[in-house]
């Protein structure tokens, strides 16, 4: 049976862990061939690195190290794929990270860090990806007129304020704006750019991710019953990376419980 993404070649980064991973592993069993751009291979909630796992079940996913914050680095990913796989239809930026302090208690260095790798880091690997996507043909299986996929992964934070996050929350309102940007920017290349935004989403993350009163703060604004798995947003990201998601471009898809509804 072919999948949703097959013949495609994902670049997926962040996907050591969490989210990232499951969208990892849900592309590469829909058929993509996937590349992994993280920091670190060890996986945040446990077990064997992503690229061993899916590749011990046969499916073609491997690895690169990269920091998004480094421009070379964003850029030898790119080239690592191209030079794997000849070509690259989907880039997902999961890539992230986290800092927990209000306004009055980040330092300049904090806010540069957070910024550099949840903002800057999708600017430079989204412009890695799209400067060869435009000069690609679409795979002969894909629409005509899609050259290359983005999905950025976002948040609901960054539409709504980060209860004491302020670097973080204000990077993923960048994102939200960077989506569109490239979105109208490069429609009439062919490229589709849209985020995923997750609502609170249990992952191996520790320490305020799961601080009982973040969590409990988390379901009194989630109207559905239980929080988020990786996975959820996972097929959400598969949708905007496939075939079944066109003429959508520069869409923030809530993936909540409901949370931006209340
Ligand atoms: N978990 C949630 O509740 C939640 C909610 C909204 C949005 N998100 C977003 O989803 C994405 C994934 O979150 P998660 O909970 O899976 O996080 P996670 O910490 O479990 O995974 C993040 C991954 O990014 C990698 N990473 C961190 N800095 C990097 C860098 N500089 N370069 C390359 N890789 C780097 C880490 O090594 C890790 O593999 C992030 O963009 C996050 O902001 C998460």
């Amino acid at each position: 049976m072919s999948g949703r993404l097959q013949g495609r070649v994902a670049l997926v980064t962040g996907g050591a862990s969490g989210i990232g991973r499951a969208i990892a592993a849900r592309f590469a069993r829909e058929g993509a061939t996937v590349v992994i751009a993280d920091v670190t291979t060890a996986v945040r909630e446990g077990g064997t690195p992503t690229h061993e796992w899916l590749a011990a079940e046969g499916l073609p996913v491997s690895h690169v190290a990269a920091d998004v914050s480094r421009e070379t680095d964003c850029e030898a990913a790119v080239a690592a794929a191209l030079a794997r796989h000849g070509r690259l239809d989907i880039l997902v930026n999961d890539a992230a990270i986290g800092l927990g302090k209000p306004l009055l208690d980040c330092s300049r260095e904090e806010w540069d860090r957070v910024l550099a790798v949840n903002l800057t880091g999708v600017f430079l690997m989204t412009r890695a990806a799209v400067r060869h996507m435009v000069t690609q043909d679409p795979p002969a299986s894909a629409p005509p007129d899609v050259r290359g996929r983005i999905v950025n992964i976002s948040s609901q934070h960054g539409m709504v304020a980060s209860p004491e996050d302020i670097a973080y929350g204000t990077s993923k309102a960048g994102v939200a704006y960077l989506t569109r940007q490239v979105a109208v920017d490069y429609a009439a290349q062919g490229i589709l750019c849209n985020a995923v935004a997750p609502g609170k989403i249990l992952t191996g993350k520790t320490g305020r991710a799961v601080e009982p009163r973040w969590i409990e703060y988390s379901h009194a604004r989630t109207p559905w019953p239980r929080l988020g798995r990786p996975e959820d947003v996972a097929g959400a990201a598969l949708f905007l990376a496939s075939d079944d998601a066109q003429y959508v471009t520069g869409e923030n898809l809530m993936v909540d419980g409901g949370w931006m509804a209340f």
